[in-house]
């Protein structure tokens, strides 16, 4: 039954609220950008693959940064939306919440505006295609400190991006803790921005428990990290605050290997989760390819089913939170 709730899963249309742009780069896309820069970094697909699993999350993050190290213009940016729409129309996620981060755009030495109108255009086409929705996650570093995180939220409110719907932070949630963003997350409401955050993912229950109480969250990306306190289990199914869960991403990075990842203990607790890959190209894998291996730690046809519910439920716009209804071939 699970193997027929999987098929008929590839059919269907999905959701998909946790990845980055400059992670659902495709590895021939990465290759090309380190040939034009004369990088001996990604010469060819086998060395794209072999840095797949860096072990760590430090090991990933220098991963990122060598493959945002290869950006030189609006064109890459647009470049990476188009490999990122090509995966959502294979992969028949009609409903996606991207996080794109203005301050990688900054950090590399290009101006904002000119990146979000390039990838813009891009998002644009794909709607108007009808292929689906695309929403923006704006994106902060953590560890760059919460100077850095205003500087973001200043870019959107001098040159607002209607299509972003939420702000979060990502990076290395270890190096500063959420209380340190408060100022930053109070401007959210003014710019009409959701909050969400990265938090759980290296971290334990104490950094998720001090992410929702001072940042108070509509999601947690990852936020697995949760599962070793039962009580703060409870509060999160009794809040509804959903995590969104990438199997791949956290065997990759070592923080969650995948036996003995606690994401059904949670379904099973209650907790609103919901499936996403984190950095597609970089870590190799699809959103159904998500959903099989949470079917290989045992998740029955229902909890598949309710899985891909969630991810329309938790979307922040009310473009995402329409599921399609079901054709012939069903999951319950
Ligand atoms: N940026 C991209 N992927 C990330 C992750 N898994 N954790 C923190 N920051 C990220
Ligand atoms: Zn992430």
């Amino acid at each position: 039954a699970v193997a027929d709730a999987l098929r008929a899963l590839a059919l269907r249309p999905k959701a998909e609220l946790h990845l980055h742009l400059e992670g659902a780069v495709r590895p021939a896309t990465l290759v090309g950008l380190a040939r034009r820069a004369g990088s001996p970094l990604f010469h060819d697909l086998a060395a794209v693959r072999a840095r797949s699993r860096p072990g760590s999350l430090a090991g990933f993050l220098t991963l990122y940064r060598d493959v945002c190290r290869l950006l030189r213009g609006p064109d890459d940016f647009a470049l990476l939306a188009r490999d990122l729409t090509a995966r959502l129309r294979r992969g028949r996620i009609v409903y996606a919440e991207v996080y794109v981060s203005p301050a990688v755009v900054e950090r590399v030495g290009l101006p904002w505006p000119p990146v979000r109108d390039a990838v813009e255009r891009v998002f644009a086409a794909h709607e108007r295609a009808g292929h689906g929705r695309v929403r923006v996650l704006l994106d902060a570093v953590r560890h760059l400190g919460p100077d850095a995180a205003h500087r973001v939220l200043d870019l959107q409110a001098s040159h607002p991006w209607p299509r972003a719907v939420g702000f979060g932070l990502g990076g290395d949630e270890l190096a500063l803790p959420a209380r340190d963003f408060v100022s930053v997350y109070r401007r959210l409401p003014g710019l009409g921005l959701a909050p969400v955050v990265h938090a759980g993912e290296t971290g334990g229950p104490d950094s998720v428990a001090e992410a929702l109480r001072w940042l108070r969250p509509r999601r947690i990306a990852h936020g697995v990290g949760a599962a070793a306190d039962p009580a703060l289990v409870r509060r999160l199914a009794r809040s509804g605050v959903a995590l969104d869960v990438c199997l791949t991403s956290n065997a990759a990075t070592g923080t969650h290997p995948l036996g003995g990842h606690p994401v059904l203990r949670l379904l099973r607790s209650g907790v609103a989760v919901t499936l996403a890959t984190d950095d597609p190209g970089l870590f190799g894998t699809t959103l159904l390819g998500e959903y099989r291996l949470l079917a290989r730690l045992g998740a029955t046809e229902r909890e598949l089913a309710s899985v891909l519910r969630a991810g329309f439920r938790a979307a922040l716009s009310p473009a995402g939170r329409h599921q399609p209804p079901a054709s012939a071939t069903t999951l319950s």
